[in-house]
């Protein structure tokens, strides 16, 4: 088996992209496949024709990895690659359009608003702070639409808050979202589907030590605690594990997955987002909960690559 591991791009999240790439290849190689590892640059295309290979591995975080892009060039050129289609991608990577999909399917996910810049042109921004205060009460989360790593994710709790935290999240871009803030746990339910059917992981129950799982605590080693399984009752995990079975199906996922949830302390479990390239980073939540369900995770990479490789 030959496989090329896409690791870095040109995203806000190519230092967690390149170290998930390194991970991935290196567990492939101990697995036995050879790998080899590229940055998803403009070479990429010349150099997967120069050198055929008979699946990518897409260890690519943020937009063209995880959008749906270069899936569909992949599958221009006839390369299969391990992971969700195109449109699914898409799909998943819009956080409002997947929250919309999945309340349909009858899970539970804090109420939003979504809004693109022009809003603000359209109704004056004293209107639409207003109108988010009175439809989602405080505090706030405030998001890019689009986006991981927790990257310009911020809890509001004043209403003077609110327009800087907005403004940093059209940094990311063109639309912004703000949800109800639930409290609760925090879980990440992984999903694999080796050729079974989805089956959900053993999840894994987050506490950074700062109260705030940002940026620095999802990639700075000792900065939080995670708990794999997490402690919840048996009843809380299974709906933990059934709402990212649901999730998976509902949005048309392929082979592997990571729904992020929050348990409320009356034990109902609230969808957050999904993420269709989850982190593979020594600190990623993926990873440990592939552990704990007594896999290796070089084996099931293999697997999956085996898989499309056909
Ligand atoms: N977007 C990062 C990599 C994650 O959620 O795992
Ligand atoms: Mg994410």
């Amino acid at each position: 088996l030959r496989a090329v591991v896409l690791s870095g791009g040109l995203t806000f999240e190519r230092e967690v992209s390149l170290s998930s790439g390194t991970q991935v290849w290196e567990e492939l190689v101990r697995a036995g496949v050879d790998a080899e590892i590229r940055d998803a640059d403009a070479d990429l295309l010349p150099g997967l024709a120069a050198s055929p290979t008979d699946a990518v591995f897409i260890a690519l975080h943020g937009a063209t990895g995880e959008d749906g892009a270069l899936r569909a060039v992949l599958d221009l050129a006839g390369v299969p690659y391990v992971g969700s289609p195109a449109a699914a991608c898409r799909l998943a990577w819009d956080k409002p359009a997947a929250k919309s999909v999945v309340r349909a399917a009858g899970a539970a996910t804090p109420d939003w608003v979504a809004l693109p810049h022009s809003t603000f042109r359209e109704l004056g921004a004293g209107a639409v702070l207003d109108l988010m205060v009175a439809r989602l009460g405080l505090p706030l989360i405030v998001k890019p639409a689009s986006g991981g790593s927790a990257l310009g994710v911020q809890k509001v709790s004043n209403v003077e808050d609110l327009p800087a935290a907005m403004v940093s999240c059209f940094a990311y871009g063109d639309s912004v979202m703000v949800e109800r803030y639930v409290d609760g746990v925090e879980l990440a339910i992984s999903v694999i589907d080796l050729g079974e059917g989805p089956q959900a992981l053993p999840a894994v129950e987050i506490v950074p030590a700062s109260g705030v799982f940002d940026y620095t605590a999802r990639y700075t080693p000792g900065l939080t605690e995670y708990h794999v399984p997490a402690r919840v009752s048996d009843a809380v995990a299974a709906r933990a594990a059934e709402l990212a079975v649901t999730v998976h199906r509902v949005l048309g996922l392929a082979d592997l997955s990571r729904t992020d949830a929050i348990v409320t302390p009356d034990g109902e479990v609230h969808f957050l987002e999904v993420n269709v390239s989850p982190g593979l980073t020594e600190t990623s939540m993926f990873p440990m909960s592939v552990e704990t369900a007594g896999y290796e995770l070089g084996d099931v990479l293999a697997q999956l690559l085996a898989r499309r490789a056909g």
